[in-house]
C-alpha cells in the first residue's frame, strides 16, 4: 500500500499545523522508546472515510503507527455519521467501552469527531457523560489535529472544537491511502439541499467546491501510485463548481478526470437526481474511464413524499433521467437509496416506490427506515404509521428488489465485461464490472488489484463468468 500526499494547491490554513506536528512528533519521541500506535474507527458513508484517510495521513507525519485494534494504541480515534439514530447509537457503545484503556494507561488520548459531534447536544453529552474523551472535534477542522494533540500534551485537559464555517477549504493536508488499488477524492464538501429528513446540512455546512486544479493533482498521485478505481465525492457531485471562479460544472470535472493518464475506473457519488443534466450523461458516455452505472438515489416513489421531502423532482422526472441515460449508455445499470416510513407515508405513496423500483430495475438498492433526527424538518412532521407498518413495508420493498436484481443479472449472461479483481478464496477471484456488478470466476491470485475481461456464464445471487484475458 502506498502512501499519497497531497500537495498545497489552492486555499491555506494547513501550514500553521507543521510545527505542531513537529511538536508532536518530538514529544512522542521523547516520552516513548516504542513507535506509538493510532487506532482510527470510522463509521458512516464514504465521505467519512475519505476525512479518516486525511486524519491518518497527520497521525503519520506525527510519528504515530496506525493499527487496527484498541488494544496497546496511544491514540485512539472514533470519526462519527449522525445520518440515522442506528449509527450513532454504535458510538455512544464504543466509546464507552474505551474506558477500560484509559484505565489501564492513563496516557492514552481518546478522541471523536464527525458528524455525530459536529451537533450540539451530542459534543455537550461526550463533555458531561464521558469524561475519559480528551478532544472532541467537529467535521471542518480536521486538519488541525496536530495542534489538537499537541495541546493535550502540553497539560491541556480537554479540547473541544466545533467551529462550522460556510466558505473555505483547507489544501495540502497530507492523506493516506489505506483503499489499496482504490482511492477516493472529494471534489466539494457540505450540502445545500436541505431534504427535510437529512442532517447533513446542518453538521457539514454549505456546499463548497475544491478548485479542479486541486482535484486534477490528487487524481494524478493516486493514478501515479497505480491506483485503478478513483471515487470522486461529495454530498451532491452534481452540482459541483457553484461559487468557483473557473468555467466548470460536474460534466466538465469528469472529462478532465478522464483524460489524466492511467488505466482506471473512475466512479462518482452521490447524486442528486434534480442536478442530473444530460450533458453529465453525456460526459459519462464519452469518458471511456467512466463506470456505466449511476447511484442516483429518489428516496421515494411517490409525488406527494418528495415533495415533502423537499426532494425538487417527481418520479416522472426521474424516469426521464433514466430514459436519457440509457438512451447514451444502453448497458447502464442504476443503484438508489429510499426511505421507508417517512412520516405520514402513506399505503399508495409505498406502492409508488415499488412501482419506480419495478420500473427502472435497479441492480442493487439501499434501503432505510426513515430515522428522525432532531433540528430537522420533518422531526415535527406528524407520523402516524406505525413501526410495524414501516417494518412490513421494509420487507416488501426488499423482496421487490431481490426479484428485479436477479433480473438485472440473468441480462449479463453472455456479455462480456471488465472486471476489477479485488479478493482471492480458493482459487476463485471476486471483483466489480464497469456495471458494479459482484462478479466471479475461476482466477490466480496475483490478479487481485488488476482488470480481468470475464465473459458471464450464469447469474445467481452475484455473477459467475470465465476470464478470457
Ligand atoms: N432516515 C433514514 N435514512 C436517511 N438517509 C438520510 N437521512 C435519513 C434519515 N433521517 C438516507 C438517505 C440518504 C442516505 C445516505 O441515507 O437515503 O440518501
Ligand atoms: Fe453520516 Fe452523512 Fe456525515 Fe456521511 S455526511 S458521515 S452519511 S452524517
Amino acid at each position: 500500500m502506498k502512501r499519497v500526499t497531497a500537495s498545497v494547491i489552492s486555499g491555506g490554513g494547513f501550514d500553521e499545523q507543521q510545527v505542531y506536528i513537529k511538536r508532536v512528533a518530538e514529544i512522542l519521541k521523547s516520552r516513548k522508546a516504542e513507535v506509538p500506535k493510532a487506532c482510527v474507527t470510522t463509521y458512516g458513508c464514504q465521505q467519512n472515510v475519505s476525512d479518516s484517510q486525511h486524519l491518518k495521513g497527520l497521525l503519520l507525519e506525527m510519528g504515530y503507527e496506525l493499527s487496527d485494534k484498541p488494544e496497546g494504541a496511544d491514540f485512539i480515534l472514533f470519526n462519527t455519521c449522525a445520518v440515522r439514530e442506528h449509527a450513532e447509537d454504535r458510538v455512544w457503545g464504543n466509546v464507552g467501552a474505551m474506558k477500560k484503556y484509559k484505565e489501564k494507561k492513563p496516557s492514552l488520548i481518546l478522541a471523536v469527531c464527525g458528524c455525530m459531534v459536529q451537533q450540539k447536544k451530542n459534543a455537550d453529552t461526550f463533555l458531561k457523560s464521558y469524561p475519559y474523551v480528551d478532544i472532541i472535534f467537529g467535521t471542518q477542522v480536521g486538519h488541525r489535529l496536530p495542534e489538537f494533540i499537541y495541546r493535550r500534551l502540553s497539560g491541556e485537559r480537554r479540547i473541544c472544537e466545533l467551529t462550522l464555517k460556510n466558505d473555505g477549504i483547507t489544501e495540502g493536508v497530507p492523506f493516506y491511502n489505506d483503499g489499496g488499488f482504490k482511492g477516493f477524492v472529494p471534489i466539494m464538501y457540505g450540502c445545500d439541499n436541505f431534504c427535510s429528513y437529512c442532517i447533513v446540512p446542518y453538521v457539514r455546512g454549505r456546499e463548497r467546491s475544491r478548485k479542479s486544479a486541486a482535484v486534477i493533482s490528487d487524481v494524478k498521485k493516486l493514478a501515479d501510485s497505480g491506483v485503478k478505481e478513483i471515487m470522486l465525492l461529495g454530498q451532491n457531485v452534481n452540482s459541483y463548481g457553484k461559487g468557483l471562479d473557473e468555467d466548470i460544472n460536474f460534466a466538465k470535472l469528469l472529462r478532465m478526470v478522464n483524460s489524466v493518464p492511467g488505466d482506471f475506473r473512475i466512479r462518482f457519488m452521490t447524486s442528486n437526481p434534480k442536478d442530473c443534466t444530460d450533458e453529465l450523461l453525456d460526459s459519462m458516455r464519452d469518458c471511456e474511464k467512466a463506470e456505466h452505472h449511476l447511484h442516483l438515489p429518489f428516496q421515494s416513489g411517490s409525488d406527494s413524499v418528495l415533495k415533502r421531502m423537499n426532494r425538487k423532482y417527481t418520479m416522472s422526472s426521474y424516469l426521464d433521467i433514466i430514459a436519457a441515460a440509457r438512451e447514451r449508455i444502453p448497458d447502464m445499470t442504476f443503484t438508489s437509496d429510499i426511505i421507508v416510513g417517512f412520516p405520514d407515508e402513506s399505503e399508495e405513496d409505498f406502492e409508488k416506490t415499488l412501482e419506480l423500483v419495478r420500473k427502472v430495475g435497479f441492480s442493487a438498492l439501499f434501503t432505510f427506515i426513515y430515522s428522525k433526527r432532531e433540528g430537522t424538518p420533518a422531526a415535527t412532521m406528524p407520523d402516524a404509521v406505525t413501526r410495524e407498518q414501516k417494518g412490513v413495508r421494509f420487507d416488501r420493498l426488499l423482496r421487490t428488489q431481490e426479484e428485479m436484481a436477479k433480473k438485472v443479472l440473468r441480462g449479463m449472461v453472455g456479455r462480456t465485461v471488465r472486471v476489477l479483481c479485488e479478493e482471492y478464496s480458493n482459487g476463485f477471484v471476486f471483483g466489480k464490472d464497469e456495471h458494479g456488478l459482484n462478479v466471479k470466476f475461476s482466477g490466480k491470485e496475483d490478479l487481485t488489484g488488476n482488470f480481468a475481461d470475464v465473459i458471464i456464464k450464469s447469474a445467481g445471487d452475484i455473477l459467475t463468468g470465465e476470464m478470457i484475458k
